[in-house]
């Protein structure tokens, strides 16, 4: 008698006949559970969340790897989850919170960076990190950078999809204004090469309008920016006796309109405010600048350290133990020893709060858990660019955004996974003081508190994806639903949080 394949054997048959084998795993392989485990940044994912873990992870060498991927899994109604550097606060680039069959693309391998010095461009893979972009720009491209995010193990797919927060973008911009053209292949397994052949709306789409609901973004080519030879960072930090309520409150209105080369953000942890620079200049102009307008900060040649932006991007991140460790540090491996369990969540502040606000702030109970807010100034440039221009609608009148950050250890307790309050609580507690109406978000810092997708017939509803759409892309939103039932109106590339088609009904 002939055996009836399951859809899922269909696809790995499909799979096998498009990819080598070796790039295959499934659950049997013994390299299956450290590459998954490989990217994960929160413990949270790790287990027992991912429970069920995906039918195979692909790792493709070639754009064909990846076009087979999406044709055997339409084909099969096998559904793919793309991952580029893993550090989705959600973990939705490997992990489904609904019981469905999926593969992982992880685009690891796939991480090329072409600088070219002359014409100040890059093409840079989804599957590089950050900090091998900064690291090759700067080799090959002396006096050129690139403005994107901290941390240098994010994955440049997941980063500029989602828009790309640094400390340059008060003078460029996020990374996702500084895309020239991309490469992606869509859900018809197409690759479409060039924003010609995506044409203007996907090639909007695709530049801050959230990763996982378009296509899979292979490539991106970048406009690179000038640095100065050195840059000035300081690290600063105020305890609340040394007035560190003050400081922050007056930080809120002078940050976000300096000079632009200079940003000056503020981590809030234990009591503490630390403040951190970078300013595309050097030492003597930053204290002079912030001597007449901020000089409840007090910032002296003592507390500045000039270096080259290479270096500030490496020592911003690992701190002094860069003076005994190589630059190549930023080429660290990603699979790095996983830190304790995180839960994220984001505002816009648009209008100062109170010096009250802030004492109640800073003395919030945090329990046992550890929690911190970064933030992060807007102004400058990111005032200059139009809400509509990209997805990413945080823009004029919006003085800074803050993250908040939770960060809490298992203590044994097997399974134990539940938020500790800390941030909950501050989060309600922040609700009259930031946007309103609706309260926004920044979509790299997914939060599925604030909603999650329902699919109908086969398809994600469009009210359920406005829910938290709208706070991540305000009248974007709309916009990117539009699009995406142009190219995906069978909601193939879909998650908890993927941009749902609008269905035009008359
Ligand atoms: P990951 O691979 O998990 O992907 C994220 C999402 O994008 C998923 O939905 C995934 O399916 C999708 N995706 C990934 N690759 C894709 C591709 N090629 N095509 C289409 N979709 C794709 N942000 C910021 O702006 N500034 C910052 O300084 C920081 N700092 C920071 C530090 C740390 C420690 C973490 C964990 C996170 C940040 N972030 C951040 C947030 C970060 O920008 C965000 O999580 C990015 O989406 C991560 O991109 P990855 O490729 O690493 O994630």
């Amino acid at each position: 008698a002939m055996s009836l394949a399951s859809s899922s054997d269909k696809f790995l048959l499909c799979l096998s006949i498009h990819v080598p084998s070796q790039l295959v795993l499934t659950p049997t392989s013994p390299s299956f559970k450290p590459l998954l485990v490989s990217s994960i940044r929160n413990a949270k994912f790790v287990a027992p969340a991912t429970a069920r873990p995906p039918l195979c992870i692909l790792t493709p060498t070639k754009a064909s790897h990846v076009q087979a991927a999406v044709r055997c899994g339409r084909y099969h109604g096998v559904r793919l989850r793309v991952r580029s550097g893993g550090h989705d606060n959600e973990g939705l680039s490997y992990r489904s919170q609904r019981p469905e069959v999926f593969a992982v693309v992880d685009l690891a391998k796939l991480d090329a960076v072409r600088v070219d010095p002359r014409g100040a461009t890059t093409w840079v893979d989804s599957g590089a990190t950050i900090g091998e972009l900064y690291y090759a720009v700067a080799k090959a491209a002396p006096g050129l950078g690139f403005p994107a995010g901290v941390c240098p193990t994010i994955g440049v797919g997941g980063h500029f999809s989602g828009g790309g927060v640094g400390l340059m973008m008060r003078k460029y911009g996020l990374s996702a204004d500084n895309i020239l053209d991309a490469t992606i292949v869509d859900a018809d397994g197409h690759l479409l090469q060039g924003k010609e052949a995506m044409g203007d709306d996907l090639f909007w789409a695709i530049r801050g309008g959230g990763g996982g609901s378009f296509g899979i973004v292979l490539s991106w080519k970048v406009q690179l920016v000038p640095v100065p030879p050195k840059v000035t960072y300081f690290s600063i930090t105020r305890t609340m006796k040394q007035g560190a309520v003050n400081a922050v409150t007056k930080w809120q209105k002078v940050a976000p309109a300096l000079p632009d080369d200079l940003s000056v953000r503020v981590v809030v942890q234990k009591r503490q405010a630390n403040f951190q620079s970078l300013y595309l200049g050097n030492s003597s102009a930053v204290v002079r600048t912030l001597h007449r307008q901020f000089p409840e900060l007090g910032v002296t040649r003592a507390d500045c350290r000039e270096m080259s932006w290479l270096q500030y991007v490496a020592y911003i991140y690992f701190g002094d133990a860069i003076n005994s460790s190589p630059l190549e540090a930023l080429l660290l491996n990603r699979t790095m020893p996983l830190g304790p369990f995180v839960k994220n969540k984001s505002d816009y502040v648009k209008k100062a709060l109170t010096k009250a606000a802030w004492q109640k702030i800073f003395t919030w109970p945090s329990g046992a858990a550890d929690g911190e807010l970064i933030l992060e100034p807007h102004g400058g440039r990111m005032s200059t660019i139009a809400d509509t221009d990209t997805p990413y609608p945080h823009r004029s009148g919006v003085l800074y955004n803050i993250q908040y950050v939770q960060l809490w250890n298992d203590n044994g307790a097997r399974g134990n996974n539940s938020t500790p309050n800390w941030i909950n609580g501050l989060y309600d507690f922040m609700a009259p003081f930031v946007t309103k109406n609706p309260r926004a978000a920044y979509a790299n810092y997914k939060d599925l508190d604030l909603g999650v997708n329902k699919v109908v017939g086969g398809v994600t509803t469009y009210e359920s994806g406005k829910v938290w759409g709208e706070r991540y892309f305000g009248g974007n939103f709309r916009r990117l639903a539009m699009i995406k039932r142009k190219v995906d109106g069978h909601d193939y590339f879909r998650n908890e949080q993927s941009v749902p088609p609008l269905l035009l009904i008359r």
